[in-house]
């Protein structure tokens, strides 16, 4: 079993769409992926056609609640739920005597039967708080989608830093999987270059599967499909099955 921090403290740069599609194209391939909503704004629980009902990540954090108690199925076969609560956003203001509140995570995911899934996803907030560094501790992985849109280089690089410093000082084991350039417009020379400078700065660590801006895929929330449902012969859902293949190999 293998858990990926899905990470950028930057808003709207393709954490949740990653989340939920890559979990999708990684269970197409047959692989069991339970998704762990921590974002108080619950869009990945959405998706995944979570009601808002029943336990969650909120239970498992503060409520001393078994792991396997607040699993619930998603609305893709072979994805496993645990969903978000806006009760969440208290877990960042928990006090600072609250014991161990950054490995609260990593702890209750030791009852997690690794026999029973392959891989962990989780979803982050757009902060580098409480929730991010819980994320972070009980990880083996970072993936760290960036736009091509906006300058991001600088807040990758701060993200990197902290990074350096979780894994120093809580987490050795943890290490980055990789970059994912989203929202790549091609078209545009601002992408083009912001692209050249991701290449230039982390080389291999940028993936080399890239998802592209896509109209079809900012739709398919709404209908709480993934893209490989909502439209499986799009470019986006083709994308998000290489990006697949290429975690796969990068995980193994
Ligand atoms: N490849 C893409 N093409 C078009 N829109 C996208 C793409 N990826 C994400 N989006 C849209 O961008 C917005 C932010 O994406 P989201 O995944 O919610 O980011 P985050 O979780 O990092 O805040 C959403 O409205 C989403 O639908
Ligand atoms: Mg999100």
């Amino acid at each position: 079993m293998k858990v990926i921090a899905i990470v950028n403290q930057k808003g709207g740069c393709a954490k949740t769409t990653t989340v939920v599609n890559l979990a999708a194209a990684i269970a197409e391939k047959g692989k069991r992926v339970l998704v762990i909503d921590l974002d108080p704004q619950g869009n990945a629980s959405q998706w995944l056609g979570s009601t808002g009902a029943g336990a969650n990540a909120y239970d498992l954090l503060m409520q001393e609640c078994d792991v396997n108690s607040v699993l619930t199925e998603s609305n893709v076969v072979n994805v496993g739920l645990i969903a978000s609560t806006r009760l969440l956003a208290k877990v960042e203001r928990a006090p600072v005597d609250d014991i161990e509140i950054e490995t609260r995570l990593k702890n209750r995911l030791s009852a997690l039967s690794p026999q029973k899934w392959d891989f962990v996803l989780i979803d982050t907030p757009p902060t580098l708080g409480v929730l991010t560094l819980n994320a972070m501790n009980a990880a083996n992985f970072l993936l760290i989608p960036v736009t091509t849109h906006v300058m991001t280089l600088t807040g990758v690089a701060q993200l990197v830093q902290l990074f350096e410093e979780v894994r120093d000082q809580f987490n050795p084991e943890l290490s980055i999987l990789g970059l994912l350039p989203s929202r790549v417009d091609l078209r545009t020379r601002h992408a083009q270059e912001i692209l050249s400078a991701l290449n230039h700065s982390f080389g291999k660590l940028v993936f080399k599967s890239h998802i592209r801006e896509s109209v079809r895929l900012a739709e398919a929330p709404s209908f709480q499909e993934n893209i490989l449902l909502y439209n499986p012969k799009s470019t986006a859902a083709k994308e998000y099955r290489e990006l697949a293949t290429e975690f796969l190999k990068r995980t193994q």
